[in-house]
């Protein structure tokens, strides 16, 4: 397997995505001017009421992980004040395929940001897999994501599992699950001894990038399944 170097037009070509990314978000933010909150969520939302429009004041950026999220995020946080939009974290670590309870508490946690919300628009950022606001009486949200070349995103999990983290560096409160790493210093030559953490066969389940968009049934995290496309 060919070596994975970033040459620095690459970087450019991502610097630039990122740019027009950014660009279409802030275009999709820069909704009309009026200030009306004239939104009143109740449960009867959640619980499939009348649908309640969101696509013009939320944006979602139910970002894939390893594929420059963290920069975009950032620049919401940026740019929120200068373009009255208020940017949410939700939680970042936790599971990103969620059960039918745990999806109405997303939908719900949206619609209760959005009723306190100082702002009449407001973004969000949560790695989570596609939630279908409509299935839960609200209409879906303006939907933005980042995407990467599959086969980077895997190099870059591999190193990233690898990295000892800055000296002094900002360490996360929580702690994520040891994680097993293959014992081999390369992708290149985990690959080729065909240990199971780095062999993606077709029907496996797998961190993929597809249920970012497809949503959180089963056949969605399986490789090769065309259903999910
Ligand atoms: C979302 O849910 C609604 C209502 O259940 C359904 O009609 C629609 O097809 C779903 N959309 C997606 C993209 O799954």
């Amino acid at each position: 397997m060919a070596k994975l170097p970033i040459p620095l037009s690459r970087s450019f070509l991502l610097a630039s995505c990122l740019l027009l990314l950014l660009y279409s978000a802030l275009y999709l933010l820069h909704w009309r001017e009026d200030n009306e909150h004239n939104l009143h969520i109740s449960n009867n939302h959640v619980a499939g009421g009348s649908k309640v429009e969101l696509s013009d004041r939320v944006l979602f950026f139910n970002r894939v992980p390893k594929a420059g999220s963290e920069m975009l995020v950032l620049l919401l946080g940026w740019l929120q004040r200068g373009n009255r939009f208020t940017h949410v974290r939700l939680r970042s670590s936790g599971p990103r395929h969620l059960d039918h309870a745990q999806q109405a508490d997303l939908v719900a946690e949206v619609a209760n940001h959005l009723a306190n919300s100082p702002t009449k628009h407001i973004s969000f950022d949560q790695h989570v897999h596609f939630t279908n606001f409509s299935a839960y009486g609200f209409e879906n949200p303006s939907y933005v994501n980042m995407l990467r070349d599959p086969i980077e995103k895997i190099a870059s999990r591999f190193y990233y599992a690898r990295a000892t983290p800055r000296p002094g560096g900002y360490t996360p409160s929580w702690t994520k699950p040891a994680k097993e790493i293959p014992p081999y210093s390369s992708l290149e030559d985990c690959m080729a001894s065909g240990h199971p953490l780095c062999t993606y066969s077709t029907g496996r389940q797998y961190d993929l990038t597809i249920p970012y968009f497809c949503g959180h049934q089963p056949y969605c995290r399986e490789l090769g399944n065309s259903a999910a496309l």
